[in-house]
Protein backbone atom coordinates (compact mmCIF):
# COMPACT_ATOMS: atom_id res chain seq x y z
CA UNK A 1 0.00 0.00 0.00
CA UNK A 2 0.96 3.22 -0.87
CA UNK A 3 1.86 5.93 1.93
CA UNK A 4 -0.60 8.72 2.36
CA UNK A 5 1.07 11.88 3.35
CA UNK A 6 -1.50 14.72 3.62
CA UNK A 7 -0.63 18.70 5.29
CA UNK A 8 -2.23 21.52 5.91
CA UNK A 9 -0.97 24.82 5.54
CA UNK A 10 -3.66 27.97 6.97
CA UNK A 11 -3.74 30.39 5.14
CA UNK A 12 -3.23 33.95 7.32
CA UNK A 13 -0.08 35.84 6.13
CA UNK A 14 2.53 35.39 3.66
CA UNK A 15 5.23 32.85 3.83
CA UNK A 16 8.78 33.44 5.24
CA UNK A 17 11.97 32.30 4.73
CA UNK A 18 11.50 29.64 8.05
CA UNK A 19 8.52 28.50 6.53
CA UNK A 20 10.25 27.69 3.31
CA UNK A 21 12.81 25.81 4.82
CA UNK A 22 11.36 24.21 7.41
CA UNK A 23 7.61 23.01 5.39
CA UNK A 24 7.46 24.09 1.93
CA UNK A 25 10.93 23.04 0.39
CA UNK A 26 10.95 19.98 2.73
CA UNK A 27 7.16 18.53 1.85
CA UNK A 28 7.67 19.18 -2.02
CA UNK A 29 10.88 17.27 -1.91
CA UNK A 30 9.15 14.73 -0.19
CA UNK A 31 6.75 14.70 -2.54
CA UNK A 32 8.90 13.57 -5.45
CA UNK A 33 10.22 10.39 -3.39
CA UNK A 34 8.46 7.31 -5.07
CA UNK A 35 6.05 5.35 -2.83
CA UNK A 36 3.98 8.25 -1.21
CA UNK A 37 1.12 10.23 -2.38
CA UNK A 38 0.96 13.60 -1.07
CA UNK A 39 -1.76 15.72 -0.31
CA UNK A 40 -1.12 19.32 0.13
CA UNK A 41 -4.37 21.82 0.92
CA UNK A 42 -5.09 25.34 2.16
CA UNK A 43 -6.51 24.94 5.33
CA UNK A 44 -8.49 28.28 4.46
CA UNK A 45 -11.56 27.05 6.93
CA UNK A 46 -9.31 26.72 9.89
CA UNK A 47 -7.74 30.58 8.42
CA UNK A 48 -11.41 31.98 9.28
CA UNK A 49 -10.89 31.08 12.51
CA UNK A 50 -8.16 33.28 13.26
CA UNK A 51 -9.20 36.46 10.48
CA UNK A 52 -12.24 38.22 10.34
CA UNK A 53 -10.73 40.30 7.59
CA UNK A 54 -12.15 39.24 4.23
CA UNK A 55 -9.48 41.09 1.80
CA UNK A 56 -6.50 39.30 4.16
CA UNK A 57 -8.04 35.58 3.83
CA UNK A 58 -8.64 36.40 0.08
CA UNK A 59 -4.82 37.59 -0.45
CA UNK A 60 -3.16 35.05 1.65
CA UNK A 61 -4.47 32.07 0.20
CA UNK A 62 -3.77 33.66 -3.55
CA UNK A 63 -0.33 34.19 -2.12
CA UNK A 64 0.17 30.98 -0.23
CA UNK A 65 -1.07 28.84 -3.28
CA UNK A 66 1.60 31.08 -5.57
CA UNK A 67 4.17 30.06 -3.65
CA UNK A 68 3.99 26.72 -2.89
CA UNK A 69 3.38 26.53 -6.96
CA UNK A 70 6.60 28.61 -6.99
CA UNK A 71 8.73 26.80 -5.14
CA UNK A 72 8.41 24.13 -7.37
CA UNK A 73 5.13 21.95 -6.32
CA UNK A 74 4.33 19.21 -9.06
CA UNK A 75 0.91 19.29 -9.28
CA UNK A 76 0.59 16.27 -11.38
CA UNK A 77 2.00 14.44 -8.53
CA UNK A 78 0.57 15.59 -5.49
CA UNK A 79 -3.29 16.63 -4.87
CA UNK A 80 -3.14 20.34 -4.53
CA UNK A 81 -6.50 22.01 -2.87
CA UNK A 82 -8.56 24.33 -1.37
CA UNK A 83 -10.21 22.74 2.02
CA UNK A 84 -12.78 24.82 1.30
CA UNK A 85 -13.80 23.66 -2.27
CA UNK A 86 -14.46 20.27 -0.67
CA UNK A 87 -17.94 20.40 0.97
CA UNK A 88 -17.21 16.40 2.41
CA UNK A 89 -14.95 17.91 4.61
CA UNK A 90 -17.47 19.99 7.05
CA UNK A 91 -19.87 17.84 6.53
CA UNK A 92 -17.74 15.02 7.72
CA UNK A 93 -16.62 17.35 10.50
CA UNK A 94 -20.48 17.12 11.78
CA UNK A 95 -20.39 13.36 12.16
CA UNK A 96 -17.22 13.50 13.60
CA UNK A 97 -18.22 16.36 15.95
CA UNK A 98 -21.28 13.98 17.23
CA UNK A 99 -18.66 11.72 18.24
CA UNK A 100 -16.68 14.01 20.35
CA UNK A 101 -16.35 14.32 23.60
CA UNK A 102 -16.67 18.29 24.59
CA UNK A 103 -13.72 17.05 27.75
CA UNK A 104 -11.64 16.54 25.59
CA UNK A 105 -11.91 19.79 23.37
CA UNK A 106 -12.09 21.32 26.56
CA UNK A 107 -7.77 20.86 26.91
CA UNK A 108 -6.85 21.51 23.27
CA UNK A 109 -4.12 23.68 23.67
CA UNK A 110 -4.94 26.41 21.58
CA UNK A 111 -8.15 26.76 23.05
CA UNK A 112 -6.81 26.48 26.75
CA UNK A 113 -4.57 28.78 25.91
CA UNK A 114 -7.21 31.36 25.08
CA UNK A 115 -8.60 30.86 28.72
CA UNK A 116 -5.63 30.89 30.43
CA UNK A 117 -5.08 34.47 28.98
CA UNK A 118 -8.31 35.45 29.70
CA UNK A 119 -8.62 34.47 33.22
CA UNK A 120 -5.41 36.29 33.48
CA UNK A 121 -6.28 39.25 32.11
CA UNK A 122 -9.61 39.31 34.61
CA UNK A 123 -12.05 38.25 31.95
CA UNK A 124 -15.02 35.98 31.88
CA UNK A 125 -13.04 32.65 30.54
CA UNK A 126 -14.86 32.42 26.57
CA UNK A 127 -14.43 36.11 26.37
CA UNK A 128 -13.49 36.19 22.74
CA UNK A 129 -13.57 32.60 22.07
CA UNK A 130 -15.48 31.47 19.50
CA UNK A 131 -16.94 27.77 18.63
CA UNK A 132 -14.55 27.57 15.33
CA UNK A 133 -11.40 28.02 17.99
CA UNK A 134 -13.14 25.62 20.17
CA UNK A 135 -13.91 23.13 17.16
CA UNK A 136 -11.00 23.06 15.69
CA UNK A 137 -9.56 19.95 16.51
CA UNK A 138 -12.19 18.00 14.76
CA UNK A 139 -12.05 20.20 11.71
CA UNK A 140 -8.34 19.27 11.61
CA UNK A 141 -9.44 15.47 11.98
CA UNK A 142 -11.86 15.78 9.28
CA UNK A 143 -9.00 17.05 6.92
CA UNK A 144 -7.21 14.20 7.89
CA UNK A 145 -9.22 11.41 8.07
CA UNK A 146 -10.91 11.98 5.12
CA UNK A 147 -8.40 10.70 2.90
CA UNK A 148 -7.04 8.09 5.11
CA UNK A 149 -3.98 9.81 5.50
CA UNK A 150 -1.02 7.51 7.44
CA UNK A 151 1.13 10.47 7.89
CA UNK A 152 0.89 13.92 8.38
CA UNK A 153 3.49 16.32 9.00
CA UNK A 154 3.56 18.98 11.08
CA UNK A 155 5.56 21.53 13.57
CA UNK A 156 5.34 20.14 17.70
CA UNK A 157 2.52 22.60 18.26
CA UNK A 158 -0.05 20.48 16.41
CA UNK A 159 0.87 17.01 17.42
CA UNK A 160 -2.10 17.04 20.01
CA UNK A 161 -4.40 17.81 17.17
CA UNK A 162 -2.87 14.51 15.84
CA UNK A 163 -3.59 12.44 18.52
CA UNK A 164 -7.32 13.79 18.58
CA UNK A 165 -7.87 13.04 14.99
CA UNK A 166 -6.60 9.55 15.57
CA UNK A 167 -9.29 9.28 18.61
CA UNK A 168 -11.77 10.66 17.00
CA UNK A 169 -10.98 7.78 14.07
CA UNK A 170 -11.07 5.61 16.60
CA UNK A 171 -14.07 5.91 18.27
CA UNK A 172 -16.06 6.60 15.10
CA UNK A 173 -14.43 3.20 13.86
CA UNK A 174 -15.57 1.80 17.05
CA UNK A 175 -18.85 3.03 17.33
CA UNK A 176 -19.93 2.68 13.08
CA UNK A 177 -17.18 0.43 11.84
CA UNK A 178 -19.23 -3.04 12.21
CA UNK A 179 -15.57 -4.74 12.79
CA UNK A 180 -13.52 -2.99 10.05
CA UNK A 181 -11.69 0.43 10.10
CA UNK A 182 -13.27 2.66 8.80
CA UNK A 183 -10.58 5.66 9.30
CA UNK A 184 -7.10 4.94 9.14
CA UNK A 185 -5.28 5.96 12.44
CA UNK A 186 -3.01 8.86 11.32
CA UNK A 187 0.89 9.27 12.90
CA UNK A 188 2.28 12.75 13.30
CA UNK A 189 5.56 13.00 11.95
CA UNK A 190 7.52 16.30 13.57
CA UNK A 191 10.93 16.60 11.74
CA UNK A 192 13.20 18.59 14.54
CA UNK A 193 14.54 20.96 12.10
CA UNK A 194 11.28 21.43 10.96
CA UNK A 195 11.94 24.45 13.94
CA UNK A 196 15.30 25.80 13.73
CA UNK A 197 15.79 28.23 11.18
CA UNK A 198 16.64 31.24 13.39
CA UNK A 199 15.07 34.65 12.78
CA UNK A 200 17.55 37.68 12.38
CA UNK A 201 17.72 38.22 16.40
CA UNK A 202 18.79 34.44 16.76
CA UNK A 203 14.92 33.15 17.96
CA UNK A 204 13.18 31.17 16.00
CA UNK A 205 11.62 32.95 12.59
CA UNK A 206 8.26 33.57 13.77
CA UNK A 207 5.93 36.37 12.91
CA UNK A 208 5.24 36.95 16.43
CA UNK A 209 8.91 37.64 17.30
CA UNK A 210 9.28 40.19 14.31
CA UNK A 211 12.63 38.42 13.55
CA UNK A 212 11.74 37.32 9.88
CA UNK A 213 13.36 36.90 6.45
CA UNK A 214 10.59 37.52 3.36
CA UNK A 215 11.05 34.63 1.12
CA UNK A 216 9.13 36.69 -1.59
CA UNK A 217 7.23 39.37 -0.68
CA UNK A 218 8.96 42.95 -1.08
CA UNK A 219 11.19 41.34 -3.76
CA UNK A 220 15.05 41.17 -3.66
CA UNK A 221 15.54 44.19 -1.98
CA UNK A 222 13.37 43.21 0.78
CA UNK A 223 15.60 40.20 1.05
CA UNK A 224 19.00 42.13 1.04
CA UNK A 225 17.68 44.59 3.55
CA UNK A 226 16.48 41.55 6.26
CA UNK A 227 19.70 39.71 5.68
CA UNK A 228 21.52 43.42 6.55
CA UNK A 229 19.48 43.19 10.01
CA UNK A 230 20.49 39.98 11.18
CA UNK A 231 22.62 40.21 14.56
CA UNK A 232 25.73 39.36 14.91
CA UNK A 233 28.74 39.75 17.54
CA UNK A 234 30.75 43.48 17.54
CA UNK A 235 33.80 41.51 15.86
CA UNK A 236 35.57 44.12 12.98
CA UNK A 237 36.46 43.30 9.80
CA UNK A 238 39.95 40.82 9.91
CA UNK A 239 39.24 39.73 13.68
CA UNK A 240 38.60 35.96 13.51
CA UNK A 241 34.85 35.43 14.16
CA UNK A 242 33.64 32.25 16.02
CA UNK A 243 31.17 30.21 13.97
CA UNK A 244 29.72 28.39 16.93
CA UNK A 245 26.52 29.33 17.56
CA UNK A 246 26.39 32.28 15.36
CA UNK A 247 22.66 32.28 13.86
CA UNK A 248 24.01 33.77 10.09
CA UNK A 249 25.85 31.03 9.95
CA UNK A 250 22.79 28.44 10.70
CA UNK A 251 20.91 30.62 7.94
CA UNK A 252 23.94 29.95 5.17
CA UNK A 253 24.00 26.26 6.11
CA UNK A 254 19.99 26.08 5.35
CA UNK A 255 21.10 26.75 1.69
CA UNK A 256 24.78 25.54 1.47
CA UNK A 257 26.45 22.40 0.02
CA UNK A 258 29.11 20.73 2.77
CA UNK A 259 31.73 22.28 0.63
CA UNK A 260 30.21 25.79 0.68
CA UNK A 261 29.65 25.57 4.61
CA UNK A 262 33.74 24.69 4.91
CA UNK A 263 34.73 27.67 2.98
CA UNK A 264 32.32 30.30 5.29
CA UNK A 265 33.10 29.00 8.18
CA UNK A 266 37.33 29.21 6.95
CA UNK A 267 36.63 32.42 5.50
CA UNK A 268 34.75 33.91 8.85
CA UNK A 269 37.99 32.30 10.65
CA UNK A 270 40.08 33.81 9.15
CA UNK A 271 38.23 37.75 9.61
CA UNK A 272 36.03 38.02 6.75
CA UNK A 273 33.71 41.13 7.92
CA UNK A 274 30.31 40.16 8.87
CA UNK A 275 29.20 42.94 6.05
CA UNK A 276 30.79 40.71 3.89
CA UNK A 277 29.53 37.70 4.90
CA UNK A 278 26.02 38.81 4.89
CA UNK A 279 26.12 39.90 1.30
CA UNK A 280 27.81 36.26 0.60
CA UNK A 281 24.71 34.75 2.37
CA UNK A 282 22.33 37.15 0.43
CA UNK A 283 24.01 35.79 -3.34
CA UNK A 284 23.58 31.89 -1.99
CA UNK A 285 19.84 32.50 -0.72
CA UNK A 286 18.79 34.59 -3.88
CA UNK A 287 20.50 31.89 -6.14
CA UNK A 288 17.75 29.35 -4.68
CA UNK A 289 14.87 31.25 -4.39
CA UNK A 290 15.37 34.04 -6.67
CA UNK A 291 14.08 31.98 -10.18
CA UNK A 292 11.22 30.92 -7.60
CA UNK A 293 10.61 34.58 -7.25
CA UNK A 294 9.98 35.15 -10.98
CA UNK A 295 7.32 31.94 -11.41
CA UNK A 296 5.66 33.67 -7.96
CA UNK A 297 5.27 36.89 -9.46
CA UNK A 298 4.36 35.24 -13.02
CA UNK A 299 1.50 33.57 -11.20
CA UNK A 300 0.23 36.60 -8.99
CA UNK A 301 -0.34 38.26 -12.15
CA UNK A 302 -2.04 35.66 -13.69
CA UNK A 303 -4.52 34.26 -10.68
CA UNK A 304 -6.85 32.45 -12.85
CA UNK A 305 -3.86 30.20 -13.72
CA UNK A 306 -3.86 28.95 -10.18
CA UNK A 307 -7.58 28.83 -9.61
CA UNK A 308 -7.64 25.87 -12.82
CA UNK A 309 -5.09 23.91 -11.19
CA UNK A 310 -6.48 24.12 -7.33
CA UNK A 311 -10.03 23.29 -9.10
CA UNK A 312 -7.91 20.22 -10.65
CA UNK A 313 -6.53 19.74 -7.66
CA UNK A 314 -10.31 19.51 -5.76
CA UNK A 315 -11.62 17.66 -8.59
CA UNK A 316 -8.73 14.46 -7.93
CA UNK A 317 -9.82 15.37 -3.79
CA UNK A 318 -13.33 15.09 -4.10
CA UNK A 319 -13.23 11.98 -5.94
CA UNK A 320 -11.55 10.51 -2.81
CA UNK A 321 -13.51 12.44 -0.36
CA UNK A 322 -17.49 11.54 -1.99
CA UNK A 323 -16.85 8.30 -1.91
CA UNK A 324 -15.71 7.93 1.57
CA UNK A 325 -18.24 10.51 2.93
CA UNK A 326 -21.12 8.24 1.28
CA UNK A 327 -19.90 5.63 3.26
CA UNK A 328 -19.91 7.69 6.37
CA UNK A 329 -23.13 8.80 5.75
CA UNK A 330 -24.32 5.28 5.81
CA UNK A 331 -22.55 3.76 8.63
CA UNK A 332 -24.11 6.81 10.65
CA UNK A 333 -27.76 5.80 9.37
CA UNK A 334 -28.14 8.56 6.99
CA UNK A 335 -29.18 6.21 4.47
CA UNK A 336 -31.94 6.00 1.04
CA UNK A 337 -35.31 5.61 2.41
CA UNK A 338 -36.12 1.90 2.03
CA UNK A 339 -38.65 -0.47 4.17
CA UNK A 340 -37.07 -0.71 7.66
CA UNK A 341 -35.38 -3.89 8.00
CA UNK A 342 -36.85 -4.78 11.18
CA UNK A 343 -39.11 -2.29 13.84
CA UNK A 344 -36.31 -0.14 15.53
CA UNK A 345 -38.00 -0.90 18.53
CA UNK A 346 -37.49 -4.78 18.95
CA UNK A 347 -33.88 -4.31 17.52
CA UNK A 348 -32.14 -5.94 20.57
CA UNK A 349 -28.32 -4.77 21.41
CA UNK A 350 -26.57 -7.73 22.55
CA UNK A 351 -25.01 -5.73 25.43
CA UNK A 352 -20.82 -7.16 25.03
CA UNK A 353 -19.53 -7.61 28.34
CA UNK A 354 -18.14 -4.05 29.36
CA UNK A 355 -15.37 -3.35 31.68
CA UNK A 356 -16.28 -1.86 34.95
CA UNK A 357 -15.07 0.39 37.70
CA UNK A 358 -14.50 -0.36 41.57
CA UNK A 359 -14.65 2.52 44.07
CA UNK A 360 -14.01 1.46 48.09
CA UNK A 361 -11.99 2.50 50.84
CA UNK A 362 -8.84 0.72 52.47
CA UNK A 363 -8.01 0.15 56.22
CA UNK A 364 -5.48 3.05 55.57
CA UNK A 365 -8.36 5.77 55.21
CA UNK A 366 -7.62 6.54 51.68
CA UNK A 367 -10.24 6.36 48.55
CA UNK A 368 -9.03 3.65 45.70
CA UNK A 369 -10.62 2.76 42.51
CA UNK A 370 -10.00 0.29 39.74
CA UNK A 371 -11.16 -0.58 36.25
CA UNK A 372 -11.85 -4.64 36.06
CA UNK A 373 -12.31 -6.39 32.42
CA UNK A 374 -15.57 -7.65 32.23
CA UNK A 375 -13.62 -11.61 33.76
CA UNK A 376 -12.03 -9.54 36.64
CA UNK A 377 -8.88 -8.97 34.84
CA UNK A 378 -7.06 -5.55 36.66
CA UNK A 379 -6.56 -3.31 34.11
CA UNK A 380 -5.94 0.00 36.21
CA UNK A 381 -5.42 0.72 39.21
CA UNK A 382 -5.37 3.91 41.26
CA UNK A 383 -3.17 5.37 43.70
CA UNK A 384 -4.81 6.22 47.36
CA UNK A 385 -6.61 9.59 47.44
CA UNK A 386 -7.49 11.48 50.60
CA UNK A 387 -10.90 12.17 49.12
CA UNK A 388 -13.43 10.11 48.17
CA UNK A 389 -14.97 12.51 45.62
CA UNK A 390 -11.76 12.96 44.19
CA UNK A 391 -11.69 9.37 43.04
CA UNK A 392 -15.33 9.84 42.17
CA UNK A 393 -14.18 12.41 39.47
CA UNK A 394 -11.13 10.89 38.37
CA UNK A 395 -13.80 7.60 37.24
CA UNK A 396 -16.10 10.03 35.95
CA UNK A 397 -13.28 11.58 34.12
CA UNK A 398 -11.79 8.43 32.34
CA UNK A 399 -15.28 7.54 31.43
CA UNK A 400 -15.40 10.36 29.40
CA UNK A 401 -12.34 10.52 27.82
CA UNK A 402 -10.98 7.24 28.19
CA UNK A 403 -7.36 6.90 26.95
CA UNK A 404 -6.65 10.88 26.58
CA UNK A 405 -7.39 11.27 30.25
CA UNK A 406 -5.01 9.02 31.14
CA UNK A 407 -1.22 10.44 31.37
CA UNK A 408 -2.83 12.62 34.20
CA UNK A 409 -5.27 10.38 35.85
CA UNK A 410 -3.35 9.24 38.92
CA UNK A 411 -3.23 5.24 38.01
CA UNK A 412 -1.17 2.54 37.02
CA UNK A 413 -1.65 0.49 34.10
CA UNK A 414 -1.93 -3.01 34.85
CA UNK A 415 -2.73 -4.24 31.73
CA UNK A 416 -0.87 -4.32 28.25
CA UNK A 417 -2.05 -1.04 25.92
CA UNK A 418 -3.77 -3.72 23.46
CA UNK A 419 -5.78 -4.65 26.32
CA UNK A 420 -6.52 -1.52 27.92
CA UNK A 421 -7.12 0.57 25.30
CA UNK A 422 -9.74 -0.85 23.51
CA UNK A 423 -11.40 -1.77 26.90
CA UNK A 424 -11.29 2.49 27.65
CA UNK A 425 -12.44 3.28 24.20
CA UNK A 426 -15.75 1.16 24.96
CA UNK A 427 -16.30 3.10 28.44
CA UNK A 428 -16.14 6.45 26.25
CA UNK A 429 -18.76 4.56 23.64
CA UNK A 430 -20.67 3.80 26.46
CA UNK A 431 -21.23 7.23 27.85
CA UNK A 432 -21.83 8.69 24.51
CA UNK A 433 -24.52 5.71 24.04
CA UNK A 434 -25.99 6.35 27.11
CA UNK A 435 -25.80 10.26 26.52
CA UNK A 436 -27.85 9.65 23.12
CA UNK A 437 -30.08 7.03 24.28
CA UNK A 438 -31.25 9.93 27.11
CA UNK A 439 -31.39 12.21 24.27
N1 LIG B 1 -3.60 23.42 12.08
C1 LIG B 1 -2.50 23.33 11.14
C2 LIG B 1 -1.51 24.46 11.47
O1 LIG B 1 -1.90 25.50 11.96
C3 LIG B 1 -2.98 23.43 9.73
C4 LIG B 1 -3.83 22.29 9.38
C5 LIG B 1 -5.18 22.30 9.20
C6 LIG B 1 -3.39 20.97 9.17
N2 LIG B 1 -5.62 21.07 8.89
C7 LIG B 1 -4.56 20.21 8.87
C8 LIG B 1 -2.14 20.35 9.21
C9 LIG B 1 -4.49 18.84 8.63
C10 LIG B 1 -2.09 18.99 8.97
C11 LIG B 1 -3.24 18.24 8.68
O2 LIG B 1 -0.35 24.30 11.20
Amino acid sequence: MTLRVLTGITTTGTLHLGNYVGAVRRAIAASREPGAESFFFMADYHALIKCDEPARIEASRLQIAATWLAAGLDTSRVVFYRQSDIPEIPELTWLLTCVTSKGQMNRAHAYKASVDANLAAGEDPDAGITMGLYSYPILMAADILMFNAHRVPVGKDQVQHIEMARDVGQRFNHMFGNGQDFFVLPEASIDEEMELLPGLDGRKMSKSYDNVIPLFEGGEKALRDAISKIVTDSRLPGEPKTTEGSHLVQIYDAFATPAQRQAFRDALHGGLAWGEAKDQLFTLINAEIGPMRAKYEALMANPEKIEEILTEGAAKARAIAAPLLARAREAVGLRRFKPLAAPVATAVKTKSAAPAFKQYRESDGLFYFKLLAADGTLLLQSTGLPQGKEAGQWVSRLKREGAAALSEAPVTREAADAVLLPALDALVTAELEAAAAKG
